[in-house]
């Protein structure tokens, strides 16, 4: 029997019955929904709106049936949705008191309520997946501080850089997305319950009490909007979607990096795959895969914002929409950033091979225009006397390395004896000490900042 079969004739068709449910999924939110009436019975009676006894029978049935649930004696089927569900199991255990627990209540406020305790919780089992993360790479780039290695742009190498600062790079992404996280709790912490169906309620409730007894900020300021906002769950998508493209950026690099092309970093064994025709190979699966995930959960996030988009106020069945993408976003999200941690862990890094890389194609290029410049010549006149210094070892099969003094005063006088460790990778790397730059002790101050960050994120 349906929760509001009253005024019906005909039971629902089982085809309309189906289409209708969300038990199958949102089954996932029944310890929220119980946390919720627990809170609920408990300021009713706070209130007098239900007697002491009605509570304790309320309280008592609602713990078995968690306790039941968790023990996996009581399997979630045969109703509609969770809140149907429990509230049912609770009248078919304790009888008439459990008919007392959806008084000044409605599902919409309690959908509302459940979701956002849930998504709360998985916010920050999400940032706390994202602080090993960002400690993972700290610990990389403290193991890395000594070795240099190529930095890029568009691909093609352009100045030497430390090691440390390129791990510290994908540090600063996922603290942001931690700290967006945070940030988002902020948002998701507000409680609709107490909006009813969607104009409030005329019993003498106090939402102070649910409030604090499920460690909301604050409650919601207006019923039509508490049992309407879903704001949350696309700012939730968004966060996760952020992630997935910081962990994709990364998973790009590692593809790149562990070719043979590159050869700077080793897969671990145990994160590779093989091939069942080529017996050679060794492929980057885990990579491709949170790579190609990225897609779906920038689906989710698309969505819910089409979902949201055109719903009058206030409660629509509409909304039922928006668990499923959640749900699966949080799943692909969590898992991604766990087996990036774990293989990340065990990757290693190839350091001879990124040394030679990084003193390869000019890369001190800049140093030199740089040295001339802070010799007086204008950057721009210095730019193009390096150039054509380029130019000439390109055409006599030189490097600015091995090039001699004299070809250097060949291309301008103001060159001495010290262009010559200048143009070494490791000087040019450390020569570049501005905050955030490549040198080890930017790079060593960076590894500082990061921990201190990580360590002060609230949440
Ligand atoms: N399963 C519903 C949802 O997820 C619960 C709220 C139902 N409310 C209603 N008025 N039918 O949105």
């Amino acid at each position: 029997m349906k929760l509001w079969q009253g005024r019906f004739a005909t039971p629902i068709a089982a085809d309309a019955d189906a289409f209708n449910e969300s038990l199958s999924f949102d089954k996932k939110l029944y310890k929220a929904d119980i946390t919720a009436s627990l809170a609920h019975s408990e300021m009713l009676c706070r209130c007098n709106v239900i007697s002491e006894s009605d509570k304790i029978a309320i309280h008592d049935g609602l713990k078995g049936i968690l306790s039941d649930i968790e023990n996996g004696t009581l399997i979630i089927e045969g109703q509609e949705d969770i809140h149907s569900f429990v509230e049912n199991e609770l009248v078919c255990r304790i009888g008439e008191a459990g008919k007392r627990l959806h008084t000044a209540r409605s599902r919409n406020d309690q959908v509302a309520t459940d979701f956002r305790l849930y998504v709360r919780e998985s916010s920050k089992e999400i940032i706390s997946l994202l602080k090993n993360l960002v400690a993972t790479l700290v610990d990389m780039a403290q193991k890395h501080v000594h070795h240099i290695m190529p930095g890029y742009t568009h691909l093609r190498k352009a100045q030497p850089i430390n090691c440390a600062q390129y791990f510290n790079a994908y540090s600063e992404m996922f603290l942001r997305d931690a700290q967006r996280f945070c940030d988002g709790l902020k948002r998701i912490n507000v409680m609709p319950l107490g909006s009813g169906a969607l104009a409030g309620t005329s019993y003498p409730i106090d939402r102070e009490i649910t409030r604090e007894l499920l460690a909301f900020d604050c409650v919601s300021q207006n019923s039509l909007d508490g049992v309407s906002d879903r704001d949350f769950v696309a700012e939730y998508l968004f966060d996760c979607s952020l992630v997935m493209a910081h962990l994709s950026r990364l998973c790009e690099d590692t593809i790149l990096y562990t070719s043979t092309e590159f050869g700077f970093w080793e897969m671990p064994d145990a994160y590779s795959t093989g091939s069942s025709i080529m017996p050679q190979k060794k492929n980057p699966d885990i990579s491709e895969l949170v790579r190609g995930k990225t897609g779906r959960v920038y689906g989710h996030l698309m969505a819910i914002l089409t979902t949201i988009k055109g719903v009058p106020l206030a409660y629509n069945k509409d909304f039922q929409e928006d668990k499923e993408g959640l749900f699966d976003a949080e799943k692909t999200v969590k898992d991604c950033i766990a087996i990036y941690t774990s293989m990340l862990q065990q990757i290693t890094l190839n350091v001879k091979r990124m040394e030679i890389a990084a003193a390869e194609d000019f890369t001190c290029a800049t140093d030199v225009a740089d040295y001339l410049a802070k010799r007086g010549v204008p950057f721009r006149t210095a730019h193009g006397v390096v150039g054509k210094i380029v130019r000439y070892c390109l055409d006599e099969n030189k490097t600015l390395e091995n090039m001699s003094l004299a070809e250097y005063k060949m291309h301008c006088e103001i060159f001495e004896e010290d262009i010559l460790s200048v143009v070494k990778a490791k000087n040019s790397a450390n020569a570049r000490t501005s905050v955030g730059g490549s040198s080890r002790a930017s790079a060593r101050a960076g590894i500082k900042s990061i921990k201190s960050r990580l360590k002060k994120l609230r949440y």
